[in-house]
């Protein structure tokens, strides 16, 4: 196999993304750009993302980006192999977005266009920045998706366990709603817990010790809503001591499911090398140091990818699409884009 090199376009959600790079002969990875635009602020003021609003922010921004991703690598159209582009899921707007201008560019410059899998965006980033080896357990926790995976290859994945109602970052975003803090919620809802004591509301942990490795954050968030309604009005304590009771219930739900289908994949599919997480929960500090002791404990690695490569960006993108070229996996460049596409 030679080295290639790749454009990655990322548009599913609230992040407008382009990135380049390479993928060497012997398999290392190099990022040579990746631009990231967050619309977060668009999107603030409506307390989450609007799908309209996103689009549209795309559309202004992908150009823009694409040309700067392609300037701050040093290469020229003319070094690139193929453009990979997240086909899905996601929300249609901003994935049509990314997918039109992918294709036109890679009709106009007569390159391979790959659509790519979001998921299999996060679920490979380990493979380049930690160099992870097959087989291994991803925890992919966002505003939107929680999974739990067992990455045995490229295209190989099987999902061990997901949330059958609320995603995890939806249940920290909603928490936070109900306690008046601001979106997003899950750093205001970490950074607050830290004055809090995790011990005053004895919350329920959902699923835990239950057969399976699947999530339900629904209960929880409803055992905090009528928590928060017997104290009030909420003190500034109370509302500390809320956060730090939810995040340590969360904690504990994510400690328990991981340990599952750690188990889970032993016993079916073989030793994991490590746990990976990813995704914006990933960044929670005592989520991280609850699957840290449990690592520590079974003397496998804890791999938790630098944040900015954690969250939605182009390079994940590039990347899985390079991988998918080397291994002759590529899909039908005609592949629409698909708001639903499990992995
Ligand atoms: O991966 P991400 O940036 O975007 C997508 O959802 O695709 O994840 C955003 C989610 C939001 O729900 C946000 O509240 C949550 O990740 N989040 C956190 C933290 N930082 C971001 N949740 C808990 N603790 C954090 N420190
Ligand atoms: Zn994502």
């Amino acid at each position: 196999v030679r080295g290639v090199t790749l454009l990655g376009i990322e548009t599913s959600c609230d992040e407008t993304s382009a990135s380049v790079v390479r993928r060497e002969a012997d398999g290392r990875g190099t990022i040579l750009s990746n631009v990231v635009f967050s619309q977060i602020e668009d999107h603030a003021i409506y307390g989450g993302v609007v799908p309209e609003i996103a689009a549209r922010a795309h559309v202004e921004a992908l150009d823009g980006l694409v040309r700067a991703a392609l300037g701050e690598s040093g290469r020229n159209w003319v070094d690139l192999d193929g453009i990979a582009v997240t086909a899905g899921p996601g929300l249609i707007g901003g994935l049509l977005v990314g997918v039109m201008t992918a294709k036109a560019i890679a009709a106009a410059r007569g390159l391979p266009l790959l659509p790519v899998n979001h998921l299999e965006g996060h679920a490979l980033t380990a493979t380049l920045t930690d160099g992870t080896a097959f087989p291994y357990l991803l925890l992919l926790v966002s505003g939107g998706h929680t999974q739990l995976v067992a990455v045995e290859g490229v295209g190989r994945y099987r999902r061990l366990g997901t949330t059958i109602d609320d995603a995890l970052g939806e249940a920290f975003d909603k928490t936070a709603k109900m306690l008046g803090l601001p979106y997003p919620g899950g750093p205001n809802v970490e950074k607050t817990a830290l004055a809090g004591d995790p011990t005053r509301f004895p919350l329920p942990r959902p699923l835990k010790g239950q057969p399976g490795c699947n999530f339900s954050l629904s209960g929880l968030k409803t055992a905090v809503r009528l928590a928060a309604e017997d104290a009030a009005p909420l003190t500034e304590r109370d509302v500390s001591d809320l956060c730090a009771s939810f995040q340590a219930a969360v904690a504990e739900v994510v400690e328990d499911r991981s340990r599952r289908a750690l188990a889970l994949m032993r016993e079916e599919i073989g030793a994991p090398t490590a746990l990976v997480v990813a995704g914006g929960v990933a960044a929670n500090k005592a989520i991280r140091a609850r699957l840290e002791t449990l690592c520590n404990g079974m003397g496998l690695a804890f791999v938790a990818p630098p944040m900015a490569l954690c969250t939605d960006n182009a390079a994940m993108i590039a990347w899985a699409g390079a991988l998918r070229l080397a291994e002759g996996l590529s899909p039908d460049p005609e592949l629409p884009a698909r708001p639903r596409w499990p992995l």
